[in-house]
């Protein structure tokens, strides 16, 4: 038996609830995993608010670390008494023990505790495949300028450091001074407060004028209008969040107007299809840490019993970095 955090209908932070499940054994390509930490994300708020629609009743979580009880057939890459660490589907990583499909789990280095294990995986992934894999035509080079909103976030405060270690000049976006200042400090070139100034504006200023060759954009649909105006000609809009809300339905033609621009929705899950390429991420993400040019901060630990109030934490802007619940 396992608690676990289940939702019959979506809705606010109260329709989640703890009910005990049935845990079995894993079958072919499935492992079962007892926890040890978890990790809280956004895309855990789409699920449960209804903005990404899944079926009922359904788990939640998509990231946790924990010690590998039981391998299914097939599976060679794990074995019992493993250390492991995953962001996959499907949801259901709130909970103390479950069986899933083990393509997405990794082998956690023994020098990276449970809890930042938990904490990076999926926005380090997240980092990872944006800062490496969604690059302009023109690809990125050492001294180039990127526009990263919400840059004091669990994916932010990574990308921050992962972009200063690559060498770009990363131009931040957060809510407050307190959360520009934490930017700053974890690598940030420059941080803009976009609740009291109009970041378009400054990111001209800071740039002489040209713009940023990337505008990296998980706000959505507060940030997505000026966030065009923040592209020098051939760049790249990368929408990969909605915080703010879903990005409405735009005419294409503006994108020539605006300098022959390119926009792509990216998402984790396209990336992390086979088992190969999820390691061969994890591995970069795995160095990065293990050099320490990245610091994985958990600013907030929540039981998971107390879930409810790490979702309202987090939708009410009031995190910084990365936020772990604990068993
Ligand atoms: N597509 C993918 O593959 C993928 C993977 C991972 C994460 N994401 C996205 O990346 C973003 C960051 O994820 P995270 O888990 O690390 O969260 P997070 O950045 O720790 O939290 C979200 C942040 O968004 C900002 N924000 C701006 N407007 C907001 C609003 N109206 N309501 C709430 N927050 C608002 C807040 O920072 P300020 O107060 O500084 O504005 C808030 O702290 C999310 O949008 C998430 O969905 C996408």
């Amino acid at each position: 038996m396992s608690l676990a955090v289940q939702i019959d209908q979506n809705g606010g932070p109260e329709v989640m609830k703890l009910v005990d499940v049935q845990v079995g054994e894993p079958g072919p390509g499935e492992i079962r995993i007892r926890h040890k930490a978890i990790g809280l994300n956004f895309i855990d708020v789409y699920q449960r608010s209804g903005l990404y629609q899944l079926p009922m009743p359904l788990k939640l979580g998509m990231e946790a670390s924990g010690v590998v009880e039981a391998v299914g057939e097939g599976v060679t890459h794990l074995k019992v008494g493993d250390r492991a660490a995953y962001a996959s589907q499907p949801p259901g990583s709130y909970c103390e023990v479950r069986v899933m499909p083990a393509k997405c789990v990794c082998k956690l280095p023994d020098a990276i505790s449970f809890e930042t294990g938990a904490a990076m995986m999926l926005k380090g992934l997240t980092a990872q495949y944006l800062l490496r894999r969604t690059l302009p035509v023109e690809g990125l080079e050492k001294g180039d300028f990127v526009l990263f909103h919400a840059a004091a976030g669990g994916v932010g405060l990574i990308a921050c450091q992962w972009a200063k270690a690559l060498g770009l000049r990363l131009i931040g976006t957060a809510g407050s001074d307190a959360k520009c200042q934490l930017a700053r400090d974890n690598g940030a070139e420059f941080c803009i407060n976009y609740s009291s100034e109009d970041f378009a504006a400054r990111v001209k200023e800071i740039t002489g004028g040209a713009g940023v060759k990337v505008v990296y954009d998980s706000v959505g649909k507060d940030t997505w209008d000026k966030s065009l105006d923040c592209l020098r000609p051939f760049g790249l809009m990368a929408s990969f969040g909605n915080a703010s809300g879903a990005v409405p339905p735009f005419a294409p033609g503006m994108l020539g107007n605006k300098g022959s621009l390119y926009v792509t929705r990216q998402t984790l899950f396209s990336h992390i299809t086979t088992r190969e390429r999820t390691q061969a991420m994890a591995d970069e993400l795995f160095d990065v840490v293990l050099s320490g040019k990245v610091k994985i901060h958990i600013d907030q630990t929540f039981p998971l019993a107390q879930v409810q109030d790490a979702h309202r934490a987090l939708e009410a802007r009031k995190t910084t970095g990365c936020t772990v619940l604990t068993l």
